[in-house]
């Protein structure tokens, strides 16, 4: 029986099923990496060539998305003769399907080939020095989102029971997201990321806690991705766009509206970046 607790329940099968399909569909894609589109990225997917895209809900076991600014669909793209899947938007635990959509796309990415993932995010920025539009490059995180996606019987015979954890976000990934953000003048700072299910805003009480925690930015995804893609072995890398100043900095109150005006005026920077980053890791 499916439960709170056994988030791995029936999953690999759904994966399973989503990989034949996919793999069908596109005759054998080999992605050599994968990029996950928070809000206000999934603009990135015009800079390249699609050869085809797919509605997640089409997929088989995944599920439409429900928030604005995420599509919901998937791309097969072309860069440097490469194959590179792009999820344009993502599934969040607050929506209350529990974890199977949230981690569902990292999974599937690996099944069909992907050891790379690229996390990206809209975050509401703790330090100071952070300017609305600046991008952050997780350097660490600090997981307060309820539960856990790993709990539940190990997916395969690879998954890391007790996975460590002292380095998710590859360093060498993140110097490549540091050299295409300064190769466009788009400011750039690395940082800890703390990630809170939502989807309520913080207050300025928690926000200021969290800044003595060490926290230099906040916001709703990612970490279920990262912790799931680093237990399985993957490489990950993870890029934030400072969308507002959090609650308490921010003189003015927060929206979802806002993030999505946010990310839509620095879109610019965001596509210039990516494409960069992609460009040299696929040379
Ligand atoms: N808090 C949480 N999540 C967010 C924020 C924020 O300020 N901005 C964008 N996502």
């Amino acid at each position: 029986m499916e439960n709170d607790f056994n988030f791995s329940f029936g999953l690999l099968s759904k994966v399973s099923k989503a990989t034949s399909y996919i793999r069908d569909l596109w005759e054998d894609p080999n992605p050599l990496i994968s990029v996950i589109c928070g809000s206000g990225w999934g603009e990135i997917v015009h800079e390249f060539s699609t050869s085809q895209s797919i509605s997640y809900q089409d997929i088989p076991g995944f599920s439409k998305t429900t928030v604005t600014g995420h599509a919901g669909r998937l791309h097969l793209c072309k860069l440097n003769g490469l194959d590179l899947l792009i999820f344009q938007g993502r599934r969040h635990y607050y929506e209350g399907e529990g974890w199977q959509p949230v981690v569902f796309p990292v999974l599937l990415a690996r099944e069909l080939g992907t050891k790379t993932i690229l996390l990206t995010n809209a975050a509401g920025g703790i330090n100071t020095d952070f300017q609305v539009g600046d991008f952050m490059v997780l350097r660490d995180h600090l997981n307060f989102m309820p539960g856990n996606p790993l709990i539940g019987k190990p997916l395969y015979p690879e998954f890391q029971r007790f996975p460590d954890q002292s380095e998710i976000y590859d360093p060498t990934l993140r110097k490549l997201l540091i050299q295409a953000a300064e190769k466009n003048q788009a400011p750039i700072h690395q940082g800890v990321y703390l990630a809170l299910s939502g989807p309520a805003f913080e207050t300025p009480a928690e926000i200021s806690a969290f800044s003595k925690l060490g926290a230099d930015a906040v916001g709703m995804s990612t970490v279920p991705e990262a912790m799931i893609g680093n237990a399985l072995g993957m490489k990950i890398a993870a890029l934030s766009c400072i969308s507002n100043l959090a609650a308490g900095i921010s003189k003015e109150p927060l929206s979802h509206e806002d993030v999505e005006n946010t990310s839509f005026a620095f879109l610019p920077n965001m596509k210039a970046t990516i494409l960069s980053f992609l460009h040299a890791f696929t040379e």
